[in-house]
Order: structure tokens, then sequence, then C-alpha cells
């Protein structure tokens, strides 16, 4: 499904339902903007911009991206990639990320869910395959955050499975 656009007054939201994990941070943040169960779901005039803004800021998938339309500034792009990990589940990364997608169409996202178990069907993000799959993962990082954290803009590109 292509990104769909929720325009309101002050601002502009965006949404990828692909990329969406249901991590529910829009709706527990700002519920009279983001309702599952009306049409349509995302109505980004029925909160102050500030306030939308810093809920879509929060989504850890990149589903929900926005456009300022009263002249303040947009999200920020973060100079530092940072990549945090979540238990039994994805790699979740913040940064000026730019994603290449299985159809080879590539994406400059500010935060972006990658797939840890290896069973999406969206790879390389993750899709929530890993639930039923029963992925079992430390949250912790192995590795030193240095390494993890590198500046500037990062390219993802999947894979071929099994290739090192
Ligand atoms: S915060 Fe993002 S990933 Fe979570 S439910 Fe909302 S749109 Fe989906
Ligand atoms: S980590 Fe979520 S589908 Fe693989």
């Amino acid at each position: 499904m292509a990104r769909r656009t929720y325009r309101g007054t002050d601002i502009e939201v965006t949404f990828d339902d692909d990329l969406c994990i249901h991590a529910t941070e829009c709706v527990r943040g700002l519920s009279e903007v983001f309702d599952r169960d009306h049409r349509p779901w995302i109505r980004p005039d029925d909160a102050p911009a500030e306030q939308v803004s810093m809920v879509v800021e929060r989504c850890p998938t990149g589903a929900l991206t926005y456009r300022r339309l009263d002249g303040q500034v947009d999200e920020r792009t973060r100079p530092v990639t940072v990549v945090t990990t979540v238990e039994n589940g994805p790699l979740v990364l913040r940064g000026d990320l730019v994603v290449r997608r299985t159809d080879g169409q590539l994406e400059r996202l500010p935060r972006a869910a990658l797939c840890r178990c290896g069973r999406s069907g969206n790879k390389p993000f993750c899709d929530g395959s890993h639930l039923a799959a029963g992925f079992e993962a430390a949250g912790a990082m192995q590795a030193p955050a240095p390494q993890l954290s590198p500046r500037g803009a990062i390219a993802v590109d999947p894979t071929v499975p099994g290739a090192p």
C-alpha cells in the first residue's frame, strides 16, 4: 500500500500501513487525532499541530511522518543514527535513513523498525511476524554503541537470505 497523506490546516501527516506494527504510540498519545475506528482515521486538525508532530515523532517504525504547513520546523534529522533493540522483536533505528524496499524503491525515513527474526514478509522492515514465530532474543546490544551510531545518512539494503 502506498503512503497516504492526511492534510490539515497547519500540518500534514502521512501514513504507510505496510510499516505499521501497531505499537499504538499514536492512538495512546493523541486519540482525538489517531482513531482506528473512525474514517479518516487520522484527523490532523483535531489537536494543535505541535502536539500532532510530537506524537508522530514517537512512531517507532516510520509509518507516520509529517510536514508542517504553518511555517514551523519539520522533524529534525538526527546527525547520529541510534539503533536500539526491542526484546523478542525488531531493531529500531532513528536517524537519517535511506531504506531500500524489496521492490527496489528507496525511501528516506527518520525512523524505521527493521526485521531481526528473518520472518518478515516486508523485509527489511518488521511486519510483526516475530510474534507468530515466537522469536526470542534479548533487547540488549552485544556490540559497543559507537560502532552502531554512524554519523550522517545510512543506507539500509535487504540482503539475500543466508548471505553473510
Ligand atoms: S505509532 Fe506508528 S507503528 Fe505504532 S500504531 Fe501508530 S502508526 Fe503504527
Ligand atoms: S523482527 Fe518483526 S518480523 Fe522480524
